[in-house]
């Protein structure tokens, strides 16, 4: 599935700002990770989903131990398919295998797949303090999160709010365009509710 291996100068600044953060802090972020058009078009997506109701709320756990907990999580979810067909959904899943390939090379990590999910947290929606590895499925080795939300401000709040080890705990706003990057096994993380806002993001998860 991962194989081509194509950079160009600005994705790879891009790929080492993502890995400096990660080295350096336990997290890293990109702030204009895909080009507009693209963004548009995942933004675009994200309404027909919304009107056609294909979000459904999301679960934890894996297969055998799933639940619907909507004292941890309330967000709705929709997961893309690997072999989409949607110009800007491959975009996107080229992407980020580059970045996986680019990691892969420079770092030696063997990630060999990823998934991932369009998500949204209507006003007041949460996702509490967890890490993105199951207590039986230990293949998540790294998270990835796009934003999608245009206009966002301060007061809009929506944190991802992330527990590093080593520095203090870090909100980051959810912001059109912004990336973000950490280890899914090591770095609690939260999602703190907007009250004035449906807050839009793509997650995904880098695999072993
Ligand atoms: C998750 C998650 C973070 C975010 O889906 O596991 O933590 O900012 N998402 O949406
Ligand atoms: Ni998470």
């Amino acid at each position: 599935m991962i194989s081509e291996v194509e950079f160009d100068k600005n994705e790879i600044l891009q790929f080492e700002e993502l890995i400096d953060g990660l080295i350096q802090n336990d997290y890293g972020i990109c702030n204009h990770f895909l080009p507009d058009n693209i963004m548009e078009g995942l933004i675009a997506n994200m309404s027909i989903f919304e009107k056609q109701g294909k979000l459904k709320n999301a679960g934890i756990g894996t297969f055998h131990h799933f639940q619907k907990d909507k004292s941890i999580r309330r967000d709705k979810i929709n997961w893309i398919n690997e072999n989409s067909q949607n110009n800007d959904e491959i975009f996107y899943l080229k992407k980020i295998t580059r970045f996986i390939n680019y990691l892969n090379i420079s770092c030696f990590t063997s990630i060999k797949s990823f998934e991932s999910h369009y998500a949204k947290y209507d006003k007041g929606d949460f996702y509490k303090r967890h890490l993105d590895q199951f207590k039986n499925e230990n293949s998540r080795k790294y998270s990835v999160v796009l934003y999608l939300n245009k206009n966002w401000k301060m007061e809009d709040e929506g944190y991802l709010t992330l527990y590093p080890k080593k520095v203090e705990t870090v909100n980051i706003l959810p912001t059109y365009g912004k990336f973000v990057f950490f280890k899914s096994d090591e770095m609690e993380h939260e999602v703190k509710p907007s009250n004035t806002k449906t807050r839009k993001s793509i997650t995904g998860w880098l695999k072993i």
